[in-house]
């Protein structure tokens, strides 16, 4: 088959085409601690090692052959003062449903795993962690239960054009909520209405200093 010359292609195109758009497909991480940051986020996200070798593994919690790497070559450094130095804050990862994502804090709780920062920012509820390298890792359910709804809701709505952050929540008492039987309609209401806020609100989202 004759490739055309881009002049031939060009003159075919609208000047607006769509840009046919790659998906998304992983993230990958240098670390210092290979094996401690595969237990962690096969702990706190469900991953599982599709190949975890002697200096990289790879890891996925869907259909994909990877969506989170780490990469352990000889020669890498500590970062400095990495919660204010430019560059990653956090993956995230989403839960379904409101139980699930409300059983995941719990079972981590339960294990001593907490987060540093809590957010209810409208479209979703959202939990960061962080990892044993100090990089954030939220976890968060769509408070719409649809993309294309809470999409339209970030581009659209005035509540979000006039507060990106949200509200800060206690997670304790999210739980203590939803097991006394509140919906996850009404628990959403309520955080955004400020009635679980922590008892010191945090000044900042700062990832917390690891090294
Ligand atoms: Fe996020």
């Amino acid at each position: 088959m004759r490739i055309p010359k881009e002049t031939e292609l060009s003159k075919n195109r609208a000047p607006n085409r769509p840009i046919v758009a790659p998906k998304f497909h992983h993230t990958t991480f240098t670390t210092l601690r290979l094996d401690d940051m595969v237990a962690w986020y096969c702990n706190v996200a469900g991953l599982t090692p599709v190949y975890h070798g002697e200096s990289a593994a790879w890891l996925t919690n869907d259909e994909a052959n990877h969506r989170i790497a780490f990469l352990s070559p000889p020669g890498l450094k500590n970062p400095v003062d990495k919660p204010h130095t430019i560059g990653l804050h956090h993956t995230a990862f989403e839960y379904a449903d409101f139980d699930a994502w409300m059983y995941n804090y719990v079972r981590l709780r339960d294990s001593g795993i907490v987060p540093f920062l809590t957010l209810d920012h409208g479209m979703t509820i959202s939990l960061y962690y962080a990892d044993p390298e100090g990089n954030g890792v939220e976890i968060q359910v769509d408070t719409f239960g649809d993309w294309s709804k809470s999409k339209e809701w970030m581009s659209g709505s005035l509540e979000f054009a006039e507060d990106q952050l949200g509200a800060h929540f206690d997670p304790d008492k999210l739980v203590e909520a939803w097991q006394a039987g509140l919906s996850f309609e009404e628990i959403h209401r309520r955080t955004r209405a400020g009635e679980y806020a922590p008892a010191v609100i945090p000044t900042d989202i700062f990832l917390p200093e690891v090294y």
